[in-house]
């Protein structure tokens, strides 16, 4: 059996603008040197898309490792810092399973497809507002997609999704690993706390948008008969809208960037819906935003290395959607292409994203308006990157259409 320090591994510079330009060319060439695993600044990365499918699995021998990045950002004293350790992504054992059932039960399939017609509405109301524009920031257009539709679902008011899109774009700079940030990030995090406990407040004086069930009549239904207390509320309140945010809008740009390339996808994406999935799925694999990060809870041995405890993982998922080993033309944008692998974008085991099947239905739903009311999209400007590491994706998207009015 190796240990990490017999072993010969390249170092790969996650932090590095260059990385998050263009990742591919350095995992290649990092892969090149070790078929799974490299070091980086602050643990090991590994590289392939079957080691990161087998050791996502080991969930007994995994830790979630959010004290770890509290440390790191020297943010042990902060609501921010509170925060991460008590999140449902941060939960492990029954405390983890305790949650997941109370919350799972509002995030299958079928409740997705229930707020379909509400996701369309959403994003007809953006496309009213912004489409006669013919030219903008497709990165600041999408963004209040995600965040109209998760209030809405919440049952929150609309009218302060300016506000909340400048705090949560703050939060999204805290997996990065800077602790410059941390000024905003903790700002961002005070604005998200005071809106979900006035929602609260409010609707328990009575005060409702709607007459429909949503999400917060079920959670507050769960502090009289789960126990769940406040503070549990205002923080899953908050991670909702923050997991869904920079990652529903960070994969609607990369979409949006890979069809400027295929304009015949494009164009069908306007009159085929579910090839509008197609297109989500094959986008997922080649960029997505997420890496996910663990620490080692019990030595593991794997391929006869000993990764042992204390180790922190990361698992970048779109390494694992460009690994040749595991799909073939793995560079190449091929939507509905029947592949042999799945790819990991939502995760693994059981922190797997639960609002995976609401993020897929307004992105189908949404990319497939966008299609018929943004006609022939082309890109004018410069297109820059988010940090690699954390929560990965474009960061402006300039482009020009023809716009057409509402089918
Ligand atoms: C395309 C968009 C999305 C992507 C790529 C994504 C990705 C992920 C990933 C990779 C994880 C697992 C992280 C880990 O294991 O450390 C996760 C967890 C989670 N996601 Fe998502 N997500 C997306 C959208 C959403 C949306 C829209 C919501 C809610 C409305 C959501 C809610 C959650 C929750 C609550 C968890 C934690 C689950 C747990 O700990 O059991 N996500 N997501």
């Amino acid at each position: 059996m190796q240990t990490l320090d017999d072993l010969d591994i390249p170092y790969l510079r996650m932090e590095d603008p260059e990385v998050a330009a263009d990742p591919v060319p350095h995992l290649n060439a990092a892969r090149q040197l070790h078929p799974w695993l490299a070091r980086c600044a602050f643990g090991h990365v590994v590289l392939s898309h079957e080691a990161i499918w087998d050791l996502l699995r080991m969930d007994g021998k995994l830790e979630p490792s959010f004290d770890d990045v509290v440390e790191l950002m020297g943010a042990a004293d902060t609501e921010w810092g509170r925060f991460q350790h008590s999140h449902i992504l941060n939960l492990s054992g029954e405390a983890h399973k305790r949650f997941r059932g109370l919350v799972g039960p509002m995030f299958t399939t079928d409740e997705a497809d229930r707020n379909r017609p509400l996701m369309r509405e959403r994003m007809n109301r953006l496309l009213d507002e912004w489409a006669p524009k013919g030219a903008f920031d497709f990165e600041e257009f999408v963004s209040y997609f995600p965040i109209s539709v998760i209030s809405s679902m919440i049952g929150a008011p609309l009218t302060e999704i300016g506000r909340l899109r400048g705090s949560l774009e703050a939060l999204g700079l805290a997996l990065g690993m800077n602790r410059d940030f941390m000024p905003e990030v903790e700002k961002g995090f005070l604005v998200m706390d005071d809106f979900v406990q006035q929602l609260v407040a409010e609707r328990r004086a009575g005060e409702r948008p709607g007459t429909e069930q949503d999400l917060l009549d079920l959670l507050l239904a769960a502090t009289r008969d789960d126990g769940l207390t406040d503070r549990e509320i205002y923080d899953l309140l908050i991670f909702l809208f923050v997991a869904g945010y920079d990652t529903s809008k960070n994969v609607m740009t990369f979409v949006m960037r890979a069809l400027l390339d295929h304009p015949d996808d494009y164009a069908r994406c306007a009159r085929d819906r579910d090839f509008c999935g197609e297109v989500l799925e094959e986008t997922l694999r080649l960029n997505n935003p997420s890496t996910i990060t663990r620490r080692v809870g019990r030595d593991i041995v794997y391929r006869d290395v000993l990764l042992p405890e204390g180790t922190l993982l990361f698992f970048p998922a779109t390494v694992s959607g460009r690994d040749p080993g595991a799909f073939e033309h793995a560079d190449e944008f091929r939507p509905g292409l029947e592949r042999s692998n799945r790819h990991l974008a939502f995760g693994r085991g059981m922190h797997i994203c639960l609002g995976q099947f609401v993020a897929r239905a307004q992105i189908e739903e949404g990319l497939h308006l966008i299609a018929q009311r943004i006609r022939n999209p082309r890109l004018v400007g410069p297109v820059g990157h988010r940090p690699f590491f954390g929560v990965w994706g474009l960061r402006g998207l300039p482009i020009e259409f023809d716009p057409a009015p509402p089918a």
